[in-house]
């Protein structure tokens, strides 16, 4: 059976709370923490830094970070990250200049190394880099704002990169991020995506135990 990831970006959190919010959807069922990362440059937004990483590890947060770098450039970042508690980190591969290398300094940091497509970046960004990478994130939506509506042509990229992650025989997550509600992450698991961001669908409820619980049992059917 596929071992399916549950990962809430705290994007939707409350940011006046953010160690209990985060605390509280670990308790409810979450399995990995989803940190949005945005620079007001290469995205429309701006959001939060290695700081606000290392607060929730000295808070006591110990599942794993997901660090999902909006950003360009990318490297400066990635040493501090790594030094702030991140245990992937993951970037848009037109974003940094030297991809290859990008990915090897994750690595020689500790954190697991993934590179991030927006729902128009072509997939020919993995031609050589296959034997390095650890997660591939798909968008399924524009990045820089949670609350977007899932981008239906994802699904049948979500298919394409699940051959190629097959046929390289590694071991690689397939994770998504945008739109994900309970309503669709059967037919996003059908497709091949293991590992679920969802933002707004799980902080927007008051129970997030019932959400999780429910978009557990969507992906068991
Ligand atoms: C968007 C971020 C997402 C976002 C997802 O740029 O990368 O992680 O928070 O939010 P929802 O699940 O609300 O689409
Ligand atoms: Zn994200």
């Amino acid at each position: 059976m596929t071992d399916y990831l549950i990962a809430p970006s705290i994007l939707s959190a409350d940011f006046a709370r953010l160690g209990d919010d985060v605390a509280q959807v670990l308790q409810a069922g979450a399995d990995v923490v989803h940190f949005d990362v945005m620079d007001n440059h290469y995205v429309p937004n701006l959001t939060i830094g290695p700081m606000v990483c290392k607060a929730l590890r000295d808070y006591g947060i110990q599942a794993a970070i997901d660090v999902h770098l909006m950003v360009k450039p990318v490297d400066s970042l990635v040493p501090q990250f790594a030094e702030a508690g991140a245990s992937i980190i993951t970037f848009h591969p037109e974003a940094s200049d030297h991809i290859d290398r990008t990915l090897g300094l994750i690595k020689e940091q500790g954190c697991q190394a993934g590179l991030v497509f927006n729902p128009a970046t072509p997939l020919s960004y993995l031609d050589y880099v296959m034997d390095k990478v650890d997660v591939i994130l798909l968008m399924s939506v524009n990045p820089g704002f949670g609350g977007q509506s899932f981008i239906d042509g994802t699904l049948d990229k979500l298919r394409q990169v699940r051959r190629r992650i097959d046929e390289s025989g590694r071991n690689i997550r397939l994770e998504i991020d945008g739109g994900v509600k309970v309503d669709n992450i059967r037919a996003i698991a059908e497709a091949g995506a293991d590992m679920f961001v969802a933002g707004s669908a799980i902080f927007s409820q008051p129970d997030y135990k019932t959400v999780i619980d429910q978009m557990r049992s969507e992906l068991a059917k």
